[in-house]
C-alpha cells in the first residue's frame, strides 16, 4: 500500500488491464501495462490511434542516490533495450526524469503492439511526483501516448483528459496542470555511431543543449533508411477545431469584420483587430516556457468558446523557440475541422 489511495486504486485498475489517464510534466498520458497485450489494445481502441504508430514506453528512475549512475540506469533500460549506447546512459543521467525520449534498439521481448513493429523502442522517465512515484509502486514499464484522441491537442489538466473521453469511464489521477505543456522531445540514438544523435520531435528540451551534454556537434544525416514512425510528424497534429492563423510580417489577415477573434501577441501590429466584434487578447511576452506551458490550455479553452479564429503572432526562429513553433504550424495545418 502506498500513501495515497489514488495511485493504490490506479495500480488495481492497471493489474486488471485497464487504462487509466496519468499526469506527467509534459502532458497527460494513457496510461498501459506495457506488457500486457490487451491492455495496450485498449489505448489504440480509446485514442482512435492507427496500430502502425509506436507508443512510448515509460519507466522509473532508480533510486535517488543512484540517479548519477550510469550503471543504475542501464539496469533501468535493460527490459526494453539492447545495444545501448553510451550516449544514452549519459542522457539518461543528465536529463532524466525529464521531458526527454530516447528511441533506443527494442529488447527481444518487447511486444511489436508497443513498437508499432518496428525493430526501436522509444523509452521516457517521467519527472512529475505522481508518475515516478506510481512507476515505482508497479515495477515494470507503462505505455503511455498522451492522452487525446488521435490528431487532436494533447491534455495538460486531468478535466482535459475526462473531455477528450466523456464516454468513457476512465479513471485520471489528478497532478495538477502540467508544468511543461507540450510533449517531450524525442532523440533517436539507435545508429548514434554513424549517424550522431537525431531529432525526431522539437520539445522544450532543446537540441543544443541535448549535444551539449554529448558534446557533440550535429553530423548532417545522408541517411536513406526510412524515417521512423513519429505520429507527432504528421503535418496536421495537435489540431483546435477553430481555424488557427500564424501571423507572420507579411502575412494578410482574412477580414475580421464582425468576427470573434482570439489574439496572441507577440508584439505585432494590433491594428487590423479593431474591427474585430469580440477580441480575446493575450500578451504572454517572450519566455517560451511559460509560452510552452499555457499554449494547450488555451488552444482548448479557446476551441470551447466558438471564435471564428484563433490568431498567433509567429514566435521568433530560435532554438528556444522550436517546439512551440512546431506545434504551432501544425496546429495551423490541421485546424478548422
Ligand atoms: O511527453 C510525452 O512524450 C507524452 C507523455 C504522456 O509522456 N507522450 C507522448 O506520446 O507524447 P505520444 O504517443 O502522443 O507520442 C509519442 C511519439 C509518437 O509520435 C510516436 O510515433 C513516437 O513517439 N514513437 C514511439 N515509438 C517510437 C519509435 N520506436 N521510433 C520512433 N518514434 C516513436
Ligand atoms: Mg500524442
Amino acid at each position: 500500500m502506498s500513501q495515497s489511495p489514488e495511485i493504490d486504486h490506479a495500480l488495481a485498475l492497471l493489474r486488471a488491464g485497464q487504462v487509466i489517464g496519468l499526469p506527467t510534466e509534459t502532458v497527460y498520458g494513457l496510461a498501459a501495462d506495457a506488457s500486457d497485450e490487451a491492455a495496450i489494445k485498449k489505448i489504440y481502441e480509446l485514442k482512435g490511434r492507427p496500430a502502425d504508430h509506436p507508443l512510448i514506453v515509460h519507466i522509473a528512475p532508480p533510486s535517488l542516490k543512484d540517479k548519477d549512475s550510469e550503471e543504475a540506469w542501464s539496469l533501468a533500460l535493460q527490459p526494453w533495450a539492447r545495444d545501448i549506447p553510451e550516449e544514452a546512459l549519459v542522457l539518461a543521467k543528465t536529463f532524466w526524469p525529464g521531458p526527454l525520449t530516447m528511441v533506443l534498439t527494442k529488447a527481444k521481448q518487447v511486444s511489436p503492439l508497443v513498437t508499432g513493429g518496428q525493430d526501436t523502442v522509444a523509452i521516457r522517465c517521467p519527472n512529475h511526483p505522481v508518475a515516478i512515484d506510481l512507476l515505482k509502486q508497479w515495477g515494470k514499464g507503462l505505455v503511455a501516448p498522451s492522452a487525446n484522441r488521435f490528431g487532436k491537442v494533447s491534455p495538460t489538466c486531468a478535466q482535459d483528459v475526462l473531455d477528450e473521453f466523456p464516454r468513457q469511464d476512465l479513471f485520471v489521477i489528478d497532478g495538477g496542470a502540467c508544468q511543461v505543456g507540450i510533449e517531450s522531445t524525442i532523440i533517436d540514438l539507435t545508429r548514434v555511431e554513424q549517424l550522431g544523435p537525431r531529432l525526431l520531435r522539437p520539445g522544450m528540451l532543446t537540441e543544443d543543449t541535448i549535444l551539449q551534454a554529448l558534446s557533440l556537434v550535429a553530423k548532417e544525416s545522408d541517411d536513406s533508411s526510412p524515417v521512423p514512425r513519429v505520429s507527432g510528424s504528421l503535418s496536421a497534429h495537435y489540431a483546435p477545431k477553430t481555424p488557427l492563423i500564424l501571423r507572420g510580417r507579411n502575412t494578410v489577415l482574412p477580414d475580421l469584420n464582425h468576427k470573434k477573434v482570439a489574439y496572441v501577441s507577440l508584439g505585432l501590429d494590433p491594428q487590423p483587430f479593431a474591427q474585430a466584434s469580440e477580441l480575446t487578447l493575450l500578451e504572454w511576452g517572450l519566455n517560451p516556457a511559460k509560452y510552452a506551458q499555457q499554449l494547450y490550455r488555451v488552444l482548448r479553452d479557446f476551441d470551447k468558446e466558438n471564435y471564428d479564429y484563433i490568431i498567433f503572432d509567429e514566435p521568433p526562429h530560435a532554438q528556444e523557440w522550436l517546439a512551440i513553433l512546431d506545434r504551432l504550424k501544425r496546429a495551423a495545418r490541421g485546424s478548422g475541422h
